[in-house]
């Protein structure tokens, strides 16, 4: 890709990028929020016409009219916001619209079988091809745009933030898939926010900002992280944690949950959170964490055990009266669960709080769209215009929308779901120090977040869950990363008590 122009009303997204991607090898694109990466991968998948610029294939230069026209050169993408049909199932999702591919693919067993194949390819032999896809969790529907990619024989694969729904082990399976793919000769354009990743699969590495390339073809793994952050940023930071100031033991428990249970899912979650403690949900994906974050909110009703709010108890399954009591849920799947996507970026951020901003009835939008700038800026939502309609701003930036919206809400237990999913580097301190300063003035705070070091960071302690039970619980500062893997590994609930020791509770 050469010079590539590519301009939306009001926004240069990309201002002349060049990109390079060599047979075999696995090609990092980096950049922060907003700087262009999915605009230029969506060009390549013939998904976007680009203004200016061209693109060669194998030395020869092509046009890209649509997505078919990619495809049929081998050029295959997964999307950020994942293009899957939630209604079809998992094998009509990935033979959609190639009733006869090279799977020779009329009869609906073929399919099946076929889908079964790549998804244990995968590594994830239990998606089955007969379920529908709206029943599968994220990291689930990763796998199956994985699986079209795969069955659409591609030379070359663009995979933008797969392992941002992806837990440690089933990033590791996705390492395997890509070694594999690039053993046999696919190239792989690789974007991520986590930068430990791109030293560990990435060849090169092409960095972008503000819609250009500021540096391109470095050596992935001779590359320091101070360099590539200090590209992406034009500054030189690392993850900062903001300091613990220790909660007072002897306050009353604000959110206490005993014995809670939701059958299939999760049984005898005891979980406590004072006034001023960020409490980290640390496992795998599929473990429970989020259906016990739903549970809690009244999203989903539980099976056993109770909730209590300063005292109260919680009628189980009722989100009305868990709001009311003054508690929030930021859920981890911005797109269908939480954004608004054709509306405002300010009135996504103030439409939980909307009694706030009535006066007489009125709704003022003058104080309404003042707070939501507010966030914008605390949380550098990229571009700084509240008026934006949430669905042209880039994932991260979605992401930051989803958080401002309960921040700006007055909760006095805010429940977080992956809050920094897909957020690059500069804005996640940002973050951690917003959710900090919400723990600071009475809030409680449970989090719960795939990245292990982000829990240890974050949280003053951590709750360990494997198989839909709580295997540990101890002090943040007493654990490390290797100890919580194995924790997370070992799977079966300990009766022990040796983990309790050092509990601050
Ligand atoms: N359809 C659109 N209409 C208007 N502006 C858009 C559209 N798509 C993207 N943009 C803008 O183009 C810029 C680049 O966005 P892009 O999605 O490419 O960023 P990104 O690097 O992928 O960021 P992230 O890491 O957050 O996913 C942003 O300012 C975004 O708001
Ligand atoms: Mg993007």
């Amino acid at each position: 890709m050469r010079g590539i122009v590519k301009t939306f009303p009001g926004v240069r997204a990309l201002g002349g990028v060049d990109l390079d991607v060599r047979a075999g090898e696995v090609h990092c694109l980096l950049g922060q929020n907003g700087a262009g990466k999915s605009t230029l991968i969506k060009v390549l998948a013939g998904a976007h016409q680009p203004d200016e610029g061209t693109i060669a294939w194998s030395g020869e230069q092509v046009a890209l009219a649509d997505p078919q026209a990619a495809l049929r050169l081998g050029i295959a993408t997964i999307y950020q916001e994942l293009d899957l049909v939630d209604g079809l199932t998992v094998a009509d999702n990935i033979f959609l619209g190639r009733e006869t591919s090279r799977f020779g693919i009329t009869r609906p067993a073929a399919a099946n079988r076929a889908a079964g194949e790549l998804l244990t390819r995968l590594g994830h032999p239990e998606i089955r091809p007969t379920a529908e896809v709206g029943a599968l969790s994220a990291a689930q529907k990763q796998m199956v745009s994985m699986a079209r990619a795969l069955s659409q024989d591609a030379k070359l694969i663009v995979m933008d933030e797969p392992s941002a729904v992806l837990d440690n082990e089933e990033v590791q399976r996705l390492f395997g898939v890509i070694r594999d793919l690039t053993a046999h000769d696919v190239a792989v354009v690789y974007i991520s926010h986590r930068l430990e990743e791109i030293r560990e699969v990435g060849d090169r590495i092409t960095v972008l900002k503000d819609g250009r390339t500021v540096a391109t073809g470095l050596p992935a793994r001779e590359t320091p992280t101070r360099e590539v952050i200090t590209l992406m940023t034009g500054r030189t930071l690392e993850y900062v944690f903001p300091e613990r100031r220790g909660v007072d033991g002897g306050a009353a428990p604000l959110l206490e949950v005993e014995g809670l249970g939701l059958r299939g899912h999760f049984e005898g979650v005891h979980l406590t959170v004072r006034p001023g403690e960020v409490v980290g949900l640390a496992g795998l994906v599929g473990s429970g964490r989020s259906e016990i974050l739903e549970t809690i909110y009244g999203a989903r009703r539980s099976t056993s055990g109770t909730v209590r709010l300063a005292g109260g108890r919680l009628r189980p399954g009722d989100v009305g009266a868990a709001v009311a009591a003054g508690i929030g849920l930021a859920p981890e799947e911005r797109k269908s669960q939480a954004l608004l996507l054709d509306d405002s970026v300010y009135r996504n951020i103030t439409v939980s709080s909307l009694d706030r901003f009535a006066r007489g009835g009125l709704l003022s939008g003058r104080a309404e769209r003042a707070a939501a700038r507010e966030q914008v800026q605390a949380l550098d939502v990229r571009p700084t215009d509240e008026t934006r309609i949430v669905r042209t701003l880039s994932g991260g930036n979605q992401q930051k929308v989803v958080l401002a919206r309960w921040l700006l809400r007055d909760c006095r237990v805010l429940l977080l779901d992956e809050p920094t999913r897909g957020v690059d580097v500069g804005a996640r301190s940002e973050i951690y120090a917003l959710i900090r300063g919400l723990a600071d003035r009475g809030v409680a705070v449970v989090v719960v977040s795939s990245e292990i070091p982000e829990v240890l960071g974050l949280a003053d302690r951590v709750l360990v869950i494997a198989d839909g039970a709580v295997v540990a619980e101890a002090p943040a500062d007493s654990l490390d990363e290797h100890r919580v893997l194995d924790l997370v590994m070992e799977g079966t609930p300990h009766t022990g008590t040796a983990l309790h020791e050092g509990d601050v509770a």
